[in-house]
C-alpha cells in the first residue's frame, strides 16, 4: 500500500513548498515587489494547511509526550549522524556554502535537542501533562516556532501567569540561552 509513503512525500513537498515560498516572500520585499510577496506569503499558508492534514491523515501527531519524544529523536538524528555525515560529504566535494550551513544546523540542532529533552524529563511531569496554559494552543505553538525556550516557560503551570511560576525564578536565576532558531 504506497498510501503511507505518498502522504510522507507529500507532507514534505507541502512543507517545502511553504518554506521556499516564504523565502521568495522575503526576496520579493527586497526586489521591491510587496504584492507578489503576499501572494507567496498567502499560498505559502495553504501550503500548511495541506501538509497539516496530510500529517493527521497518516497519524503523525500524537499526544505531547509522544510528540516530544518523537522530537526528541528527530533532533538527536539530525546533530548525532544526518548532519555530521552531511558535512564530511561536503567537505569531500569542497562545496564551502553547504559545510557551513550543515554545521550551523548542526551546532542548533543540538540546542534544540536539549530545549525538548528538558521539559520531558520525568521529575517534571506537570510540563507534560499540562502542556498549554497559555492563553491559546495557538499562541503556545507560534512561541514554540519563535524562540525556543518560550514553549517551556508557556508549559509551566495551567491556569497561571508565566511570572508567577516556579519557571519564573529558574529563569531568573538561570537565563534560557537565545540561539538562532529558524
Ligand atoms: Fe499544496
Ligand atoms: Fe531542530
Amino acid at each position: 500500500m504506497p498510501t503511507q509513503e505518498n502522504l510522507k512525500a507529500a507532507f514534505a513537498g507541502e512543507s517545502q513548498a511553504n518554506r521556499k515560498y516564504l523565502a521568495f516572500a522575503a526576496r520579493a520585499e527586497v526586489d521591491g515587489f510587496p504584492q507578489i510577496a503576499r501572494l507567496f506569503r498567502a499560498v505559502a499558508a495553504a501550503e500548511t494547511v495541506h501538509a497539516h492534514a496530510h500529517l493527521r491523515a497518516m497519524k503523525g501527531i500524537g499526544d505531547t509526550r509522544q510528540n516530544l519524544q518523537a522530537a526528541i529523536e528527530g533532533e538527536e538524528y539530525e546533530f548525532a549522524e544526518m548532519y555530521p555525515k552531511f558535512v564530511g560529504e561536503a567537505e569531500t566535494e569542497g562545496h564551502g556554502a553547504a559545510v557551513k550551513s550543515f554545521r550551523n544546523a548542526l551546532a542548533v540542532e543540538r540546542t534544540h535537542y536539549g530545549f525538548i529533552a528538558r521539559p520531558s524529563r520525568p521529575s517534571r511531569p506537570a510540563r507534560i501533562s499540562n502542556p498549554l496554559p497559555c492563553s491559546s494552543a495557538t499562541s503556545a505553538v507560534t512561541r514554540w516556532s519563535a524562540t525556543c525556550p518560550t514553549l517551556v516557560r508557556c508549559a509551566a503551570r495551567p491556569g497561571r501567569s508565566f511570572a508567577k511560576s516556579p519557571d519564573a525564578r529558574i529563569a531568573r536565576t538561570r537565563p534560557a540561552p537565545r540561539p538562532p532558531c529558524p
